[in-house]
């Protein structure tokens, strides 16, 4: 029998910012008391900005910043002072506003000449920061476009078939069309995975990603099924059509 999803829905996108943001830092606080660190996978797109907002502001001293390793899902494979970069928006939203240390800030590296030497380097810092051991991130935000891509994981993308490489360069449908993203394997090893979904933008594809017969192939976001805890926190529009079941 299938896992039951864990979806809970929030009142509005504030309301799952600020419930994404006390069960998220009781994660890393966790994962901080238990291993001394905890590495977590940012989310691009413009819903976790209110996250990234209260983690910054109400959340600066509650939790060890300067034992949190910052990584990403995926990038634009743009300069990281480009506005379309997912690092920029960390940085300007969390990043520049809590004491991390900045040797433990692992942006995907998007200077280098090609999008596959980028995505080849990425691994190495992975690798090299899970000691030679599987990637085991404490905690994985993601989000959920509206053709049912996450991360830079889009429909029918050879990326989905990739299961040795942790890191691929990817093709987007839409500007900037070059992007680097983690590969299902990696997002899968997560102790917590946590997807966040606002906006009416997002009721039709959230019941096909949740559905059990739902097509990776066609909604990549169904393909995250990790061995720890997925939750789907999803706001009330968002979630129109999934509550009624249509
Ligand atoms: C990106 C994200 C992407 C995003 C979804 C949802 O680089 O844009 O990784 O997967 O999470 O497209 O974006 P919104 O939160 O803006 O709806």
């Amino acid at each position: 029998m299938a896992p039951l999803v864990d979806v809970r829905v929030c009142a509005d996108a504030t309301d799952l910012a600020w419930r994404v943001a006390e069960d998220g830092a009781a994660i890393l606080v966790g994962a901080i008391r238990a291993n001394g660190r905890c590495s977590l996978a940012l989310s691009g797109g413009s819903t976790p900005r209110a996250l990234y907002s209260r983690w910054a502001s109400a959340f600066a001293d509650r939790i060890p910043w300067p034992r949190v390793h910052v990584f990403w899902g995926d990038e634009r494979f743009v300069p990281p002072d480009d506005p379309r970069s997912n690092y920029r928006l960390a940085r300007e939203t969390l990043l520049d506003h809590v004491p991390c240390s900045p040797e433990n800030i692992h942006p995907m590296p998007t200077t280098v000449s090609t999008p596959d030497l980028a995505a080849s380097r990425y691994e190495t810092v992975l690798r090299e920061h899970f000691a030679g051991g599987g990637p085991r991130f404490d905690l994985v935000l993601l989000g959920l476009g509206d053709d049912g891509h996450t991360a830079s994981l889009f429909p029918r993308a050879a990326a989905l078939d990739e299961h040795a490489r942790w890191v691929v360069p990817t093709t987007a449908p839409a500007d900037p069309r070059s992007r680097l993203t983690l590969t299902l394997p990696p997002l899968n090893a997560a102790a917590h995975v946590f997807f966040l979904v606002a906006g009416a933008g997002k009721a039709d594809v959230l019941p096909r990603v949740l559905d059990r017969q739902a097509d990776v192939r066609r909604y990549p976001a169904a393909g995250i099924q990790p061995d720890g805890d997925l939750v789907w926190w999803v706001d009330r529009d968002a979630a129109a059509r999934y509550q009624t079941g249509i």
